[in-house]
């Protein structure tokens, strides 16, 4: 398995893909890129003796969003990417990607999963946090043309609830403190925005 191969071949599916109105261009290649880096930082937290799955858990997550839109896109995702890496893999390689990307969407604490599939549901989530979570915010609201208002009250609302439950998602602990990392930078990017959206101004000195 060819990893830059691989690589090409999902920006070749994905690239100039546009999944959803609230995304951009792309928005799947560059995510799935993203989450196969935190996949690996997590694996090498959670199994940090073992990275011999390591390319099949980079390669389902290159391709993991790419049912994007078919629900439920995670069984369809990986009915597409056997097809698509039937010629770049081993059949062992090959299963083990299609299931990984096929229960990335089924997140169940009751049911068991494996390591790798836990790892790959948590960098998904945790993808969506932090700056990418701005980032998607303000694509949300710039191409419905809401107001920089309409983003402040979403993070003093519906943001709170979507991410408590997000967190509660997570399967490792590891996974969590990444997340009040992120969550933390958001409130306080939020905060500022909050006093900048009305013309206040951060920390200056009014009287001084
Ligand atoms: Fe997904
Ligand atoms: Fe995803």
């Amino acid at each position: 398995m060819n990893l830059e191969q691989l690589r090409d071949l999902a920006y070749q599916h994905l690239g100039s893909r546009k999944a959803h109105q609230d995304r951009e261009l792309g928005f799947i290649y560059y995510h799935g890129q993203r989450v196969a880096k935190i996949a690996v930082k997590l694996r090498q937290q959670v199994l940090p003796d073992d990275d011999s799955h390591d390319p099949e858990l980079i390669a389902a997550a290159y391709f993991h969003d790419i049912a994007k839109g078919i629900e439920p896109h995670a069984i369809y995702g990986s009915v597409i990417v056997r097809e698509i890496l039937a010629d770049h893999c081993t059949p062992e390689q090959l299963d083990r990607i299609c299931k990984l990307i096929r229960y990335h969407q089924f997140r169940d604490h009751t049911k068991g999963y494996d390591d790798h599939i836990k790892i790959l549901q948590d960098a998904d989530i945790l993808d969506h946090l932090g700056v990418v979570e701005i980032w998607m915010n303000f694509h949300h609201y710039a191409y419905r043309e809401g107001t920089l208002r309409d983003s402040v009250k979403f993070y003093e609302t519906e943001y709170r609830k979507l991410a408590d439950r997000m967190r509660g998602a997570l399967n490792y602990e590891v996974s969590k403190r990444i997340f009040d990392e992120k969550h933390r930078f958001v409130l306080a990017f939020a905060e500022r925005m909050a006093v900048e959206a009305e013309g206040g101004l951060v920390n200056f000195p009014e009287n001084g």
